[in-house]
């Protein structure tokens, strides 16, 4: 059966509210991140890669902003036996979806999701941590604390995939890759009306830093390698390794 299809910001609406991911997102959210993100699929066939390699039997694996539990499913399909992963994500609407997603699925990793903000979540004995466009959604000022309490919480030779919606310093890059991003929505069948209000909605709710920035958060945390191993126009993907 297709995906109920995003049509959230496709009728005209007399003021922006704030995004949020509350029940009407929740209900689409497969279709929305499909058209609106370039390269979500090829960095979820990626956290399968990652979770292959360096899944760690005896060890916890975290998925923090899980939403439907796509990259969730990634990981318990392709984690070597003896693993055990837990979603984490704040919006109940996303929680109640992804149980019932999760629970039509049978791989063997065992599995719990919690309904819990991330930044209360207690990390530890991991091998693996995933951040897939969730840490844009989190004050900016807190970052650094989260990603230092993931390092903590990885066992060497864990690793964290981070992957975000970036911004550039140089203006006519910036300009350049946020006019692709649209033709890409345009392309995915979203009206400009769609585009321009959604975008207002985001305006203070996902907050972009650079790739720079990441790249030197993360060292910072304390990770001993950082490679960026993705990037699709204004989305890139890191990769750390502990
Ligand atoms: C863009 S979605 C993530 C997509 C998902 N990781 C995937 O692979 O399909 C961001 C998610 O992060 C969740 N989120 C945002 N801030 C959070 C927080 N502080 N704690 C937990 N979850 C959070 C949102 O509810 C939303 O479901």
């Amino acid at each position: 059966m297709a995906n109920p299809k995003d049509e959230v910001y496709s009728r005209p609406m007399p003021s922006i509210e704030a995004f949020r991911f509350d029940q009407s997102v929740a209900d689409v959210f497969q279709d929305m991140i499909e058209r609106s993100v370039p390269g979500y699929g090829l960095v979820l066939q990626l956290i399968g890669v990652l979770a292959e390699k360096y899944g760690q039997p005896g060890t916890r694996v975290y998925d923090l902003g899980c939403s439907l539990g796509a990259s969730t499913l990634q990981l318990r399909r392709h984690l070597p036996d003896g693993c055990h992963v837990v979603g984490v994500d704040n919006s109940e609407a996303m929680v109640s979806r992804c149980t019932a997603n999760l629970s039509r699925d049978h791989s063997a990793a065992s599995y719990e999701i919690l309904l819990e903000d991330l930044r209360e979540t207690n990390i530890e004995n991991a091998s693996i941590v995933i951040l897939n466009f969730t840490l844009q959604f989190v004050p900016d000022e807190e970052r650094k604390n989260i990603l230092a309490r993931i390092c903590e919480g990885l066992n060497v030779g864990g690793i964290l995939l981070l992957a975000e919606k970036v911004k550039f310093e140089n203006s006519s890059e910036q300009a350049l890759m946020t006019t692709l991003h649209h033709d890409f929505k345009k392309q995915h069948g979203y009206s400009d009306l769609e585009i321009s209000q959604k975008r207002a909605a985001l305006e203070n709710v996902l907050i972009p830093n650079t790739e720079e920035q990441h790249r030197q958060r993360m060292h910072d945390a304390g990770f001993s390698v950082v490679e960026q191993c993705m990037r699709c126009l204004n989305f890139s993907t890191f990769l750390g390794i502990k």
